[in-house]
Order: C-alpha cells, then sequence, then structure tokens
C-alpha cells in the first residue's frame, strides 16, 4: 500500500517513506540496545558474585581462575561499549519540537490520502474547530504517526467507507485530541493490547511495525495513544497530545 501511495502521489511520500526508514532503524537500533543491556548488566553481576565465591576457594583455583576472570570482565566491558555506541547512534529519538498547527498537519494527511482512499470508495471526512492554538510537536514525525493511523483506517475498510479525522481539545487537562474513526471491522477485544507489539500484524504483508512507531513518537512528546472501538462499530485511534511542552518529556 505505501508503495502504491508513493507511486500515485510522487515525492511527498517518497520523502516521508525514506525518513520512516530512518526513524525506524534509529528506534530499532534503541531498542535493540536497551534489550540487550539488561541481561548484559545482569552477567556482569553475577560475574562479580561469582568471584567473591571463587575468592574463598583454595589458591590453584584462584589462579587458574583468575585469568578467565580477566577476559570476561574485558569482553563484557566491550560488549557495553557496543550497546553505548548504538545506543549513541539511535540518538534519544531527536524530536524537533516547534509549534505545530495540527489542523494543518491533519488537513495536509487527509489530502494526501484521500485519492487512494477514493480509489477505493473510501470518503476522508475531517472535523476540525474553529480555532486552536498550536502544539509544541515535531511535524515531521506527527505527519507520519497520522500517516500510519489513516493508511492502517483505510486499510481496515478495505472499500466502501469512511474514515473520520478529528481534533479536539480539553482546555482543562490540558491535552489536544486527535481521533481517527472508521468504518471497519473494529478491533477484536483479544487483540487489543497486542496490536501496539512490534511485528504484530493480522495482515499478509503487514509489517506490524505501524502502530508501535506510532506510540513511540506520541510518547516522545509525552503524549497517550488509545484504541478502542466505537459504539457504532468500527475502531478508534485517539491521540492525546500536551498543549503546553512538558518538563521532563523524556524520548
Ligand atoms: N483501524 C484499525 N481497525 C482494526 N484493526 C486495526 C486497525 N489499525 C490496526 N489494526 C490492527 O493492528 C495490527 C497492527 O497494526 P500496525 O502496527 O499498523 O501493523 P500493520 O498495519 O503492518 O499490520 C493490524 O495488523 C491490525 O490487526
Ligand atoms: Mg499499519
Amino acid at each position: 500500500m505505501e508503495i502504491i501511495l508513493a507511486n500515485a502521489l510522487g515525492q511527498d511520500v517518497s520523502k516521508l517513506a525514506a525518513q520512516e526508514k530512518r526513524l525506524l532503524l534509529s528506534r530499532l537500533l534503541a531498542r535493540f540496545a536497551h534489550e540487550v543491556r539488561n541481561p548484559l548488566s545482569s552477567l556482569d553481576i553475577h560475574v562479580q558474585l561469582l568471584e567473591e565465591d571463587i575468592a574463598q576457594a583454595p589458591p590453584k583455583v584462584r589462579e587458574k581462575t583468575a585469568s578467565r576472570f580477566e577476559i570476561i570482565h574485558g569482553e563484557l566491558h566491550r560488549l557495553e561499549n557496543i550497546v553505548k555506541h548504538f545506543l549513541s547512534l539511535a540518538g534519544p529519538s531527536s524530536l524537533d519540537l516547534r509549534p505545530v498547527e495540527v489542523v494543518k498537519v491533519v488537513s495536509h494527511v487527509c489530502e494526501l490520502l484521500r485519492p487512494e482512499a477514493a480509489a477505493r470508495g473510501i470518503e476522508i471526512v475531517m472535523k476540525l474547530p474553529e480555532s486552536l492554538p498550536s502544539v509544541p510537536a515535531d511535524s515531521a514525525q506527527l505527519t507520519q504517526a497520522l500517516v500510519n493511523l489513516v493508511i492502517n483506517a483505510i486499510q481496515a475498510v478495505e472499500r466502501n467507507g469512511r474514515v473520520e479525522v478529528s481534533v479536539s481539545r480539553d482546555e482543562r487537562d490540558g491535552v489536544l485530541t486527535i481521533a481517527v474513526r472508521d468504518t471497519g471491522p473494529g478491533i477484536p477485544a483479544d487483540k487489543q493490547s497486542a496490536i501496539f507489539e512490534p511485528f504484530f500484524t493480522t495482515k499478509a504483508e503487514g509489517s506490524g511495525l505501524g502502530l508501535w512507531i506510532i506510540q513511540q513518537i506520541i510518547t516522545a512528546h509525552g503524549g497517550v495513544v488509545e484504541a478502542s472501538n466505537a459504539p457504532g462499530g468500527g475502531a478508534v485511534f485517539a491521540v492525546h497530545l500536551p498543549l503546553q511542552k512538558k518538563e521532563n518529556g523524556d524520548g
């Protein structure tokens, strides 16, 4: 589908695709490094404990194991450095936060995907408020997250239906919400928690990375993504973004 889109819509989407790839690679690197780091530090602790145990052993055993421990420490150190290097490559999910007019981003995404949707008899409808403050966001990454959500919605509807993208704000909670609702089959109850996992897909050609990436992007913004089913059928994905820049919004 992304390829069809790229062909149909040209440059804009192919740029997005390249950016998507870069982002994906950096997220995968970060995830890989984090996952390797935990067993590594556990290994480190256990080797130290083992050394303490061996300290009570006869001198002969201690001598024999000393050089082995040296190698183990050296190699552990090397692995830790490799992981650190990977983490630094991935970067702190570098968000370029600037005041973003969400209505513009939403309109852009809808216009981008409208021809592809129309070809399948799917109408994309926007529900936008009269006025909105700009929110601190990385507009390229936010665009990517929304493109992924709307593509998922189009894929869920398959043919002849509707995708509704609405924006609203809750001043009291200091939150802006972008909701993507479709007239597809909705999310089965037993899949609700799995869909955000990386590589989870129910599609023959799916990557299972779309929702995971969306979640990474929105979390990095200090926001939340929620999936639910609409009372009248179909799925709703709601992205809640803070209206103000949050302290401590670590990536
Ligand atoms: N709008 C939706 N309606 C129903 N199910 C959805 C919707 N969006 C996503 N899903 C489910 O979540 C899974 C994971 O989505 P995603 O991470 O984007 O990967 P992919 O689209 O490659 O399958 C999908 O395969 C599908 O089962
Ligand atoms: Mg997807």
